[in-house]
């Protein structure tokens, strides 16, 4: 049998409790994914105890909470914190998902587990690198596209129409679903992942647009689209309550409706 072992450097180390907060009553431990690209470390899972009566109930608040009184060198992205910049996207108790509008409520366990998106490079602790996520977004063109000379006010849409980009405009980019689809851990570099297929979609559908056939051969390719494999993972992840999985099969239905 091939034995697997990870390289040295990639092991997680058990890493450091701190200390309690002076007088706390109510507390809840976070065990929390770090690691420094500066220090030459291991990465570690550090210990923390949130006190619970100076904190708000989210998660954020709490990972906010500790950067502010136990350890300001604590990395992680967030901006809105009410789930529309898609910025403070991690992994909470094995779930992908908007650390702003997760509660610690929600969170099955006692302690509270946080690590980066999966299957990313890590830039810092809880912050990962979406370079090719938003490479492979923007190669499917994620604008307008129109040969007919512009109106000189706007392109007008009926209500009908643009009732067809529902379930497909609300996407904030957070790549909670990207990261949870498997056929994007195994060939990222050259599967688009969900978040882009579900914006291309976008752009196929908009009636405005002109040019649906461009859109659709960029596709037509055993990676780019057809590694999707309909393991639903990415609609089951998205905290928007998107469903890639249905706009990839509805263009991979199109693309066939094209050839007959
Ligand atoms: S349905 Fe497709 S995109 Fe979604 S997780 Fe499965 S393989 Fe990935
Ligand atoms: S489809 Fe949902 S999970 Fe995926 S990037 Fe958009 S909002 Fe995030
Ligand atoms: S901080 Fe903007 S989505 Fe969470």
């Amino acid at each position: 049998m091939v034995e697997l072992t990870l390289p040295k450097n990639s092991k997680i180390t058990e890493g450091k409790t701190w200390p309690h907060a002076d007088g706390a009553k109510r507390e809840r431990e976070f065990r929390v994914y770090r690691w420094n690209p500066d220090d030459g470390a291991n990465p570690r899972v550090d210990t923390f105890y949130v006190d619970l009566d100076h904190c708000g109930s989210m998660v954020l608040d709490a990972l906010i909470w500790i950067k502010s009184n136990i350890d300001p060198s604590l990395t992680f992205r967030r901006s809105c914190r009410e789930g529309v910049c898609g910025s403070c996207s991690m992994n909470i108790d094995g779930v992908n998902t908007l650390a702003c509008t997760r509660t610690m409520d929600e969170v099955k366990h006692e302690t509270v587990r946080i690590y980066p998106l999966p299957h990313m490079p890590v830039v810092k602790d809880l912050v990962p690198d979406l370079t090719n996520f938003y490479a492979q977004y923007a190669s499917i063109k994620p604008y307008l596209q129109t040969e007919t000379p512009a109106p000189q006010k706007e392109w007008k849409q009926s209500h009908e129409d643009r009732t067809k980009l529902d379930g497909l405009y609300e996407c904030i980019l957070c790549a909670c679903c990207t990261t949870s689809c498997p056929s994007y851990w195994w060939n990222g570099d050259r599967y688009l992942g969900p978040a882009a297929l579900l914006a291309a979609a976008r752009w196929i559908k908009d009636t405005r647009d002109e040019a649906t056939g461009e859109r659709l051969d960029y596709l037509e390719d055993p990676f780019r689209l057809y590694r999707c494999h309909t393991i639903m993972n990415c609609s089951k992840a998205c905290p928007k309550g998107l469903n890639p999985a249905k706009e990839i099969a509805e263009v991979k239905k199109m693309l066939v409706e094209r050839q007959v």
